[in-house]
């Protein structure tokens, strides 16, 4: 029997960790399931900070960014005396299970919250970068490489106007995901991403074949490549091109911003109601996924592995379709 549940959001927020939360607790209320929301991810569950959710708590925020219930990387949590506390809390509150929306680091801490309390946990993927196993787009994914590319366009207005060549710096510190997909989407001429290794000398050696009838350029560069970013990739593009009309443009944080688009608030929604369904059904240290429309479950040590390699057809669609 399950009849009460607590939900935090955990790492860094993404568009549609909303959406996902709303489902929970909707889901929930219809399987007469109270919810307690924890504040500031793991933080608030060692704090015992925390909000009760009704259906009615969730309103108006399927469309917003960001999370209501607050989001921190915990410190504390990582330590053992943290941990315990953490667990401490879920007792008290006689929870029968917690759903935890976040991102790799959330769940390695989900693993060891559940060994410390023995109280089910499972996974809804909120992270923009998509780099978990086990479905197709994390939340928060489709928002960001949408709103990259609304950037990248303004972008290429000015570089078109003054010819110039632009490095372009997206997020993503270990997976090029963002930087791949948008890539495509913007049709930049050139990609740098964590996955490919010695991807610099072939940069320089593209650029030098790019046709000059071509007025501007855009270089998307993954924050977590080898290069060290987008400031590194322009001195090596001066070094060796020192007559280019080069500037760097780093989007930062409005990538994990902005209101979540239709398929996310979508898959946030059938994530977030599969979670409660999953505690019904006893699930336990798993991720609740979409692969190929299919709701899929996969363990948390494997949905951890960052083991998506890059299509390489895309990437070289990236050279072929931009040339
Ligand atoms: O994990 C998502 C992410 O946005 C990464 O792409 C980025 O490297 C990191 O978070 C930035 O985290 P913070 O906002 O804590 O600096």
């Amino acid at each position: 029997m399950i009849k009460k549940i607590g939900v935090l959001t955990s790492g860094g927020d993404s568009p549609g960790m909303n959406a996902c939360l709303r489902a929970i607790v909707r889901t929930a209320a219809y399987h007469s399931i109270e919810v307690t929301g924890f504040l500031r991810g793991y933080e608030g569950l060692i704090d015992n900070a925390y909000v009760s959710l009704k259906p009615e708590s969730v309103s108006g925020i399927i469309q917003r960014g960001g999370t209501i219930l607050k989001t921190a990387r915990s410190k504390r949590f990582t330590t053992e005396a943290g941990l315990q506390q953490a667990a401490n809390t879920l007792r008290e509150h006689q929870l029968d299970g917690l759903v935890i929306i976040g991102g790799d680091g959330s769940f390695r801490g989900a693993m060891a919250l559940y060994e410390a309390s023995k109280i089910p946990v499972i996974g809804c993927a909120g992270t923009i970068d998509n780099d978990l196993v086990g479905t197709d787009f994390t939340i928060g994914y489709d928002t960001a490489i949408n709103t990259v590319i609304e950037a990248i366009d303004k972008i290429r207005d000015t570089a078109e106007s003054h010819d110039r060549i632009f490095v372009v710096e997206v997020m993503g510190r270990d997976a090029g995901l963002i930087a791949l997909r948008s890539a495509i989407g913007c049709g930049a001429e050139a990609l740098l991403v964590p996955e490919i290794s010695n991807d610099r000398e072939a940069l320089i050696q593209k650029m030098k074949q790019w046709r000059s009838s071509k007025s501007s350029k855009i270089i998307v560069v993954a924050e977590g490549d080898e290069s060290g970013g987008a400031y590194q990739i322009a001195e090596l593009i001066k070094q060796h091109l020192p007559e280019a009309d080069l500037r760097v443009s780093i989007l930062g944080h409005i990538q994990r911003g902005g209101n979540p688009t239709c398929m996310e608030r979508v898959n946030a929604s059938i994530c977030g109601y599969h979670a409660v369904l999953g505690l019904l059904q006893n699930k336990n240290k798993v991720m609740v996924g979409i692969i190929n429309k299919e709701v899929v479950f996969t363990p948390f040590h494997l949905a951890v592995k960052h083991t998506q390699q890059l299509n390489p057809e895309l990437e070289k669609m990236i050279d072929i379709l931009s040339a």
